[in-house]
């Protein structure tokens, strides 16, 4: 692949520059545009990381000739009308997760992507890391035997942030679910499909999102633990259990650089060292994509997208009811 794919990203807030820092190392992407809310926000962007032009408002960026696919990096309520916008103006999008609020939005954002025949992908980064995949590759090989039982968990402290915070606020699509469960959901989808059925219960904060989420997974022959939630710190260990061995994902296991494997008491490691944020990956994943006129990525389909926020809405009504 020699042809430079053209990038502009939508939303200039913390996770986008995490991102910018990675995009303009990759080998394959340029950074032409940023558009931002805040015109000295998209300056300060342009400026930090070289990006050729800088925009006070979306639209010019979804029709901006040059550009090719657009990162949207705002918060999840302004998902599926961004990413629609710049579907219509005829661009790929890279969207951040969760990729819609829930499976009606990302349905619909998933037919525009077909009817305009433009890339569309949720940036689900932790499906395109090298330790998970290694993860997958040991389970594909059998090399844990029959996989049986999954724990991940995704925890941090942070209830100490106001009650306008992303994370807490209901009117920016807070909520730990949404924010950090969608992650060892995906694990547990990525090792085992689709649950026959998922029970949970949450904790809430004032402000009435769930703060602390625990789900049990059921398979025909499976189970997995599954837990999010910002009221306590963790080592953020993943551990998957087989009939003949269990690999470690070493925490934050969603960005994870090592995963172990133990058969008969032998334990042997995979490292994966990366000196960026860990979205080069996915980033590289996009690139290829659209060098080869691909419109989803067969490691992160539409349909995998819509099976995960399946699951979130499971977990939504489960924790709803009590
Ligand atoms: N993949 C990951 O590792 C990861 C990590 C953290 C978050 N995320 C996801 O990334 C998205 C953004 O998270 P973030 O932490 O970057 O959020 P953030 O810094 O709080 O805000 C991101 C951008 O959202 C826009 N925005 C729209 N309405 C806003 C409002 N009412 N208040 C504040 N900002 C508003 C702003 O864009 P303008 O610059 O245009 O004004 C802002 O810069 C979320 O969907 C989150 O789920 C992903």
């Amino acid at each position: 692949m020699s042809k430079k794919i053209k990038w502009g990203i939508a939303g200039l807030g913390n996770i986008a520059r995490k991102f910018a820092r990675d995009l303009i190392g990759a080998p394959q992407a340029e950074l032409i545009a940023v558009a931002s809310s805040d015109i000295d926000r998209a300056k300060a962007f342009q400026s930090e990381f070289d990006a050729q032009k800088a925009y006070d408002n979306y639209e010019d960026l979804y029709h901006d000739p040059e550009i090719e696919v657009i990162y949207i990096a705002s918060l999840n309520q302004n998902h599926k009308s961004m990413s629609l916008a710049a579907l219509q103006a005829g661009k790929g999008v890279l969207c951040e997760k969760p990729l819609g609020v829930n499976t009606k939005e990302m349905q619909e954002m998933i037919a525009l992507a077909q009817k305009q025949n433009c890339f569309l992908m949720e940036a689900l980064w932790s499906r395109f890391n090298p330790a998970i995949r290694k993860a997958k590759q040991w389970v594909e090989e059998g090399q844990i035997g029959d996989p049986k039982f999954l724990f991940a968990e995704f925890s941090f402290y942070r209830l100490n942030v106001e009650s306008s915070h992303r994370l807490l606020d209901p009117k920016k699509g807070g909520g730990v679910l949404l924010d950090i469960g969608v992650y060892p959901l995906f694990l547990a989808y990525l090792i085992f499909g689709k649950p026959k059925n998922i029970a949970a219960q949450s904790l809430f904060a004032n402000t009435g999102v769930d703060v602390q989420t625990s789900m049990i997974l059921q398979y025909e022959n499976a189970q997995a633990i599954l837990y999010c939630g910002i009221a306590n710190e963790s080592d953020n260990n993943a551990k998957l259990g087989g009939t003949e061995g269990e690999i470690l994902l070493h925490g934050f296991w969603h960005n994870t650089q090592k995963v172990s494997l133990t058969q008969c008491g032998k334990t042997i490691h995979a490292e994966f060292p990366s000196t960026g944020n860990g979205y080069i990956y996915e980033i590289n994943e996009v690139n290829r994509c659209i060098a080869s006129g691909k419109k989803e990525s067969e490691l992160w389909s539409h349909n995998d997208a819509l099976e995960l926020g399946r699951m979130v809405e499971e977990v939504f009504d489960k924790i709803r009811q009590k």
